[in-house]
């Protein structure tokens, strides 16, 4: 069986995620989503929040695990016996980044290997950072977000503002 490892900060979700893991679960047998919880990103959700929120969207596809992680993320692929790390990559800009990550977990177990999928381009010019500043400041996401997570950082963040 051909699993996966998806891993990232999904804080939160968006739609160009949700795309990454349709489109791979036809190339893998089993993706696992695994949320890092150890991330030195400031975030906006809780770990478990991110891991609630990616459990309802994924809830209909049984070959789509929600985890989260700390630690090294070869360890975790390894733990869960998974051989491949899969990576979104939007533009140029990623690859830089990218291409370091994947060598150094490559240098750190030679067996794991990390595949690039290639972000639909509607999606490349998002990311969650973006996104949470245009809710800040009450811009329209339509069609970046699906509706329950539109409806939870738009929650999570009017009530920070007190509004
Ligand atoms: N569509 C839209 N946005 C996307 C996207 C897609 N398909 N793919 C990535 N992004 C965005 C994310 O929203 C995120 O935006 P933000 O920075 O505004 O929040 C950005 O791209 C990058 O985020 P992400 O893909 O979540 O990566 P990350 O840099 O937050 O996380 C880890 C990287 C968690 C995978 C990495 O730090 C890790 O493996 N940590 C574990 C410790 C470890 O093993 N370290 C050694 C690794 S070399």
């Amino acid at each position: 069986m051909k699993i996966a490892v998806y891993p990232g900060s999904f804080d939160p979700p968006t739609y160009g995620h949700v795309n990454i893991v349709e489109r791979s679960i036809q190339v893998f047998d089993k993706v696992i989503v695994a949320v890092a919880t150890n991330s030195s990103k400031q975030t906006t959700f809780t770990p478990q929040e991110r891991v609630e929120i990616l459990r309802t969207l994924f809830e209909k596809e049984p070959r789509v695990e929600v985890d989260g992680f700390e630690g090294l993320l070869v360890d975790y692929v390894k733990k869960k016996k998974a051989t491949a790390i899969l990576r979104g990559l939007r533009t140029v800009y990623d690859f830089e980044f990218e291409f370091q990550m994947a060598l150094a977990n490559k240098k750190l177990d030679e067996r794991i290997d990390t595949v690039f999928m290639m972000t639909d381009a509607k999606y490349a010019f998002y990311s969650s950072s973006i996104i949470k500043e245009i809710v800040r400041l009450a811009g329209e996401t339509r069609g970046m977000l699906p509706p329950i997570v539109e409806e939870r950082l738009k929650k999570k963040i009017y009530s920070k503002k007190g509004r």
